[in-house]
């Protein structure tokens, strides 16, 4: 898979416009292509989407199921835009938007519970990894939030690592930190779930991932694909990072 996070860029105008310049470009994918569009955006790109191989996500959603909840976007209200999938867990909303792990998995529960597929993000911040605790960083969050799910639920999870000191940073995690941390998560999934389902499971790698660097991190075993920041706001960019994870 690779997947695109536009975060708060693109107005609605330009939005549409993006999606339009991917539909006309990826005809063909061997890979899953997902779109993540700020809420605004869900309705009118799911329209421009129609026939389109690439599916849309959200980039967050509500931990409350309805009701009076000023400014809060349900999931049920993400389903019936069109939307395929959501992207929770994010460490732009962890950090900024102080979630914490048992508001992300009330948030994947209503995800799941409203037929929507969680790209779910997980990470260390540099100092942890200079300290050397990036694996139980990410064990904690995976344990805090979705390693209670049934092997059933697990089918609608894809996992997103995405080292916080390379967001944004242009600084990439080597092919060998990436692989390391992909085999190790990886590993985590088999001993709750299964050789197989771990084997099932998507792990895509985030940060500063580019058309320049895309085919190397992708080369690796455990690394099946990129959820994309800056790089899927321009059409060519994303469309040579969807071509490096097909010739991978
Ligand atoms: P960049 O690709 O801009 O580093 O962002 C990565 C990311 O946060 C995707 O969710």
């Amino acid at each position: 898979m690779v997947a695109g996070n536009w975060k708060m860029n693109k107005n609605l105008q330009e939005g549409i416009a993006l999606a339009t310049e991917l539909k006309n470009n990826v005809k063909n994918p061997a890979c899953a292509v997902v779109i993540g569009t700020p809420f605004i955006h869900l309705a009118s790109v799911a329209e421009v989407l129609k026939g389109s191989p690439i599916q849309l996500a959200a980039e967050n959603c509500a931990d409350k199921d309805k009701g009076a909840y000023t400014g809060e976007v349900s999931a049920e209200m993400v389903r019936s835009t069109g939307a395929q999938y959501c992207i929770l867990g994010h460490s732009e909303r962890r950090a900024y938007y102080h979630e914490t792990p048992e508001i992300l998995k009330e948030k994947v529960g209503l995800a799941l519970a409203n037929g929507l597929k969680v790209i779910f993000c997980i990470g260390e911040v540099k100092e942890e990894r200079e300290a050397g605790t990036q694996n139980a960083v990410v064990k904690a969050q995976l344990d805090g939030s979705v390693f209670h799910l049934t092997a059933e639920e697990w089918k609608n999870i894809v996992l997103a690592y995405e080292p916080v000191w390379a967001i944004g940073t242009g600084l990439t995690a080597t092919p060998d930190q990436a692989e390391d941390m992909h085999r190790y998560i990886r590993s985590l999934v088999a001993e709750k779930y299964g050789q197989q389902v771990a084997g099932e499971t998507t792990i895509l790698y985030g940060g500063s991932c580019n058309e320049k660097n895309a085919a190397e991190l992708f080369s690796n075993e455990d690394v099946d694909g990129g959820l994309i920041g800056g790089a899927s706001l321009v059409a060519d960019k994303f469309c040579a990072i969807i071509e490096a994870r097909n010739n991978a």
